[in-house]
């Protein structure tokens, strides 16, 4: 019988290495990776920003079958390095300023790793775990100036975060029991936003039950920011209509242009009209952490609900949200279910509830808060609001390197981080057409928007690897490649 209970327990089975020697291959072969991957982040510079997956890449990927039998760690690693790390969307490069993405770092990397090691799930639980993300949530409230109390959680993005806060505002503001009577409860509920706002907001509109017909979309100013006498006179016609103004989303940053509403102004027109005040600060609201930069987003410390990321302009790696609320009550009433096989204990690790998933969609969550707390002890605050600023004084670079160029034009002020120009004489399909030859000659990656109806070529600086020169380097290419395509065009 004996005999029997130690030879099952022989062939039972771990992911885990099980002898000496089986750990010292693994080990080796971790130190191997971490190597590779910093060989890989050491030459980024000279490397392309971006290459497309060959054919061969593609179908080694998308082809194989399902893998039933392992082939072990060390056949896996070299997959990776031959057919995944050489094909990256290249965020890690000096020179990739598309869309909004930060590059990471390689603190942040090893802090995932740690997390990874550790795996807690951050459902809130009393473990320290839940002690470093509470932290990081305090620290993020005092740097966006929030107050003491203020509640929030680490998302997976901005956009999570943003409808995370909306939502939080609807159940605190309709007026009636959304979370028990869903939409059916009350007067309709209109949110309010400009014409920049990001796209989350439709998506998240549409998923709440709301649809898009409950967003009124108000007008901008030349400068992309909402227009606020045709806000105020928004909300006071649809009150006098019957229906019930819930909430402005306002932006700290749009990601077109970089343009912060007058958030102030914003702030008051809630708080005289007992609106929610929402802010999308994805990258924006981290201007605040710089006292030069701070006075431009001027009243997003009065937000209800505030979303940014920190993967993005926080140079942390991918992926890492927030939102803050400021009543931490309205934040818990939002979400809380009660559930028998989650509540409070006594004692023991559910002593206090699942603090996090109770303010929140989700239940299981990982450690994210780790690679904050890490980056943030390691590098320090104002070596990266340094950066923040470095950040806006290279975009304001570009700007005038733009304005002197004598066939480059700027499709939009430049108030923070990005810049939108074009090449001037030539039309909205060739100037998409030199993003794209600019793109795949592997020497930058700006992204692509409309401003004011025209295309435009877009920089958006989250980058702490950019240098002066990379921007110089861009402009002489969009040149380079803007004549070429002209000169196609006059001899075809
Ligand atoms: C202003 C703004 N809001 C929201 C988002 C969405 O953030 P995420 O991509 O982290 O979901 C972005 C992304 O670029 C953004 O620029």
């Amino acid at each position: 019988m004996v005999e029997q209970v130690i030879e099952k327990i022989r062939t039972q089975r771990t992911l885990d290495p099980e002898t000496p020697e089986e750990w010292s291959e693994l080990r080796a072969l971790a130190h191997r990776m971490v190597d590779g991957v910093f060989d890989h982040l050491r030459g980024r510079r000279v490397q392309a920003v971006w290459q497309r997956p060959t054919d061969a890449v593609r179908a080694a990927i998308t082809g194989e079958a399902v893998p039933r039998a392992g082939e072990g760690a060390e056949a896996a690693y070299e997959a990776f390095l031959s057919d995944v790390l050489p094909y990256a969307i290249g965020n890690t490069h000096p020179r990739f300023w598309g869309w909004v993405m930060g590059g990471g770092d390689a603190v942040g990397m090893m802090a995932e790793m740690l997390a990874a090691g550790m795996n807690p799930n951050v459902g809130g639980f009393d473990d320290a775990a839940t002690l470093v993300e509470g932290q990081v949530i305090r620290w993020m409230a005092e740097l966006m100036g929030m107050p003491k109390g203020t509640s929030g959680l680490l998302m997976s993005g901005g956009t999570m975060a943003n409808l995370i806060g909306l939502n939080i505002g609807r159940f605190a503001k309709a007026g009636f029991d959304v979370r028990g009577e869903g939409m059916r409860g009350g007067k309709e509920l209109r949110v309010y936003c400009s014409t920049e706002a990001h796209s989350w907001l439709k998506k998240s509109m549409e998923l709440m039950g709301m649809g898009r017909a409950s967003l009124h979309v108000i007008g901008v100013d030349s400068l992309y920011r909402i227009k606020m006498d045709e806000l105020r006179a928004a909300v006071e016609a649809d009150r006098a209509a019957g229906l019930k103004p819930l909430c402005v989303v306002a932006s700290a940053g749009t990601v077109n242009t970089g343009a912060t509403d007058d958030l102030s102004a914003i702030a008051d027109l809630c708080e005289a009209e007992g609106m929610w005040f929402h802010v999308d600060g994805a990258f924006g609201a981290l201007a605040s952490w710089s006292e030069t930069l701070r006075p431009i987003v001027r009243g997003m410390e009065r937000a209800d609900s505030l979303a940014f990321d920190l993967h993005k302009w926080g140079y942390m790696p991918y992926d890492i949200g927030c939102v803050l609320v400021r009543d931490a009550e309205a934040h818990k009433d939002a979400f809380a279910t009660g559930a028998s096989y989650l509540t409070a204990m006594e004692r023991g690790p559910v002593a206090g509830g699942l603090y996090f998933s109770d303010r929140n969609v989700e239940l299981s969550r990982g450690f994210r808060a780790l690679k904050a707390w890490i980056s943030l002890k390691a590098h320090g605050v104002d070596a990266l609001t340094a950066l923040i600023e470095q950040n806006v004084q290279q975009a304001r670079y570009l700007a005038q390197l733009v304005e002197r160029s004598k066939v480059l034009e700027l499709a939009a002020d430049v108030p923070l981080n990005i810049v939108c120009f074009r090449y001037r004489n030539a039309s909205d399909e060739e100037n998409e057409e030199i993003l794209m030859r600019l793109q795949e000659s592997g020497l930058a990656v700006p992204s692509g928007t409309m401003i004011g109806g025209r295309f435009a070529i877009r920089v958006a600086n989250t980058n702490h690897r950019s240098r002066m020169e990379d921007f110089e380097l861009l402009v002489e290419a969009v040149e380079t490649i803007g004549a070429e395509v002209v000169k196609e065009r006059s001899t075809l």
